[in-house]
Order: structure tokens, then sequence, then C-alpha cells
């Protein structure tokens, strides 16, 4: 009789998709992968895997790029972080590795942007190491199989997964049967509306002989998103605009904006004057993970252009789109007119 590992195997092999990485065992894309994976799913990933490993075929070409370049790469993936230490990760593995992965999990624990579940995948898929991974949908799988009912989100909480990751795995091929346990959550054991009639594991499954699939596993509440207000001051004359990089401790880190101010509340109209320059105000609204952002763009043509302060930079106009920007400033130029022909 085919235990319940092997079931998920067999399934796996008739029903995986077709993916890029799933054609290579060279840690670096492997990595490359499992870094955009992140958070991330996988329709939206899979184009910027293919523009990142085209870009940057090699290790080397990764880390000999500058970070603004690979920023601008990765943007509109979100989560900015994980770009940055895609960058660093690579100098180091040039620089102190020689250009070769660390086969172990416990040496790739040590770099930027590898956490537990990017080590135990990468050593797992790229080494045939036997360790096993836990990502969201491996929770949800393990907590319907076995009934576990306990509120993900701890630490004690993750090694009681861990096990039950571990003892699945056993001695089959750890790369396969990780990303068949990956690909089982995110295509047959689904959040809403799981598959349960065709599943080939359902006279195993604790929910399905409880009936309670639909609510499991068990997590936290999320907190309700935070309000932010952003106010743009898009200064521009004929031929520049005035940008500066934004720090790393806060959304978008690495990205180029306009001058900003943050305001407790909505502003209203009122008191809206700049001198004598002719402006345009834009308004939009933005919906991060935990954010809802109100932001307002006020364009002002001015006859010279205002000092820079800060870390404030000219920027060509005809040179905007070569920065990295975040997607409401993307958006700008579908919203204005005026801001779009300043730009092509
Ligand atoms: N999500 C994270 N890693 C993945 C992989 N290797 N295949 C499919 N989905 C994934």
């Amino acid at each position: 009789m085919k235990s319940i590992s092997e079931h998920i195997l067999s399934w796996y092999h008739t029903h995986k998709r077709d993916l890029p990485w799933r054609y290579t065992k060279n840690p670096y894309l492997i990595w490359l992968s499992e870094i955009i994976l992140q958070q991330t799913k996988v329709s939206q990933g899979t184009p910027y895997f293919i523009q990142f490993s085209t870009k940057y075929p090699s290790i080397y070409d990764l880390a000999f790029s500058s970070e603004d370049d690979v920023m601008k790469t990765w943007q509109g993936l979100g989560y900015y972080s994980r770009a940055r230490n895609l960058h660093k990760t690579a100098k180091i593995i040039t620089e102190q590795y020689s250009g070769h992965f660390p086969d172990s999990y416990k040496e790739l624990l040590k770099l930027p942007g590898i956490g537990e579940y990017t080590a135990a995948a990468i050593s797992s898929i790229a080494f045939d190491q036997s360790i096993p991974v836990l990502d969201g949908n491996i929770y949800r799988v393990i907590s319907r199989l076995f009934g576990v009912t306990l509120e993900i989100g701890t630490t004690s909480v993750k090694k009681y997964f861990i096990g039950h990751a571990a003892n699945l795995l056993g001695d089959l091929p750890p790369g396969d049967f990780n990303q068949a346990m990956m690909e089982f959550g995110a295509l047959q054991c689904t959040p809403k509306n799981p598959s349960c009639d065709i599943c080939p594991v359902k006279n195993k499954c604790s929910a399905f002989a409880n009936d309670n699939v639909h609510l499991l596993p068990v997590t936290k509440k999320r907190n309700p998103l935070k309000d932010r207000y952003f106010t743009y001051y898009v200064f521009h004359d004929a031929t520049h605009t005035i940008v500066h990089r934004r720090a790393n401790d806060d959304i978008w880190g690495g990205l180029y904006e306009f001058p900003k101010k943050e305001h407790s509340k909505l502003l209203n109209y009122n008191n809206l004057k700049h001198g004598d320059d002719e402006m345009e105000v834009v308004d939009l609204r933005h919906i991060l993970t935990h954010q809802r952002l109100f932001i307002r763009f006020i364009i002002i043509r001015q006859q010279i252009l205002q000092k820079l302060e800060g870390s404030q930079q000219l920027i060509q106009l005809k040179k905007f789109d070569t920065l990295a920007i975040p997607k409401p400033i993307v958006l700008l130029s579908q919203k204005s007119l005026i801001w779009k022909s300043l730009i092509s």
C-alpha cells in the first residue's frame, strides 16, 4: 500500500507545473527562484525569474551589476529587502566562496536573505540533502492531514510541524518531495475550496474525515491595515526633476521617490498654493500587505528648480524610467498626461 508521501509524490509527477527552475539543479538558479517566490505567487514570480536568469545568467553577472540595476529589475515585486539581500549574497559568494554556493544548510543560513525555509529549499533541491521545508502551503497540508489545531506563529509550533514534515519526507528524493508538498498545497489542498473530491489522500486525511478542512490551518488574525498619508512634490523644469533614494528601514527601501511629506491624516485641497508655479494634483490609493497608502502628487513646474536638500539629486526627465521606483510612481504616468509627456 502506498504511504501518504508516496501518493503526494506520484500526484506531483502527474500534476506539477512546467516551471523554468524545475529544469536545473544549479544552486544559483534554485536560490534565485526561491528568493523571488517568497511571499509571491508562482504566476507573479515566474516572469521575474526569467528576467533575472536572462539578465544575470551567473552569480558573477549579478554580483558585478549595480544595486540600482538589481532594484530596477526587481521593480514591482515588492518586499525590496529581498532584492538588496540578493545582491549582497551574490557579492559574498563571489568574493568569499569563489562563486560556489555552500552546500551545507548551516553555511547557507549565514547568508543575507537566507532563512530556514530558503536554506532547506536550496540544500534539498540543489544538493539532494534530506532536509524538510516548511512554507505556508506545507503548514496547511500538514495541519489538515494530521488535524493539527495549534495556532501557527511560534517557534515551538514550527518545530512540531517540522517534525511532521521530516517524517513525511523520510528517505524519498528530498528536492522532488519538498516541491511536491509545496505544489500539492498550491494546486490541490488550496486555502479556499480545496478539491477534496479528487484528492489522492482524502482517505488518510484527518480534516476530511472530521469535515473541518475549511477550519484548518489555525492562523493568527491579521492586524488591520495601517493608513499612511504621503504628499509627493514633483518639482520639475523643462528637463529635470528631483528625487532621492529611500532608506532601507521602511517600505520601498532602495527605490527612488520624489521629495515627500508624510502626514497623520488626509489633507484637503485648501491651502494648495506654490507661488505662481503651474501645478497639477493627482490623488491615488495604494494597498500593500500591511498598509493602505493615500498618496497625493503635486506636480509643480518651476522656471528654475529649487535647491537640492539632503540626499536629493537631479535626474533628467528622459532618464526617469531607468530608476527603480515604487508602483504608485509608475502609475503616475497613467494618471497624469503632463507627467507622461515629460518623461517620454
Ligand atoms: N514556491 C516556493 N518555491 C517553490 C518551488 N520550488 N516551486 C513552486 N512553488 C514554489
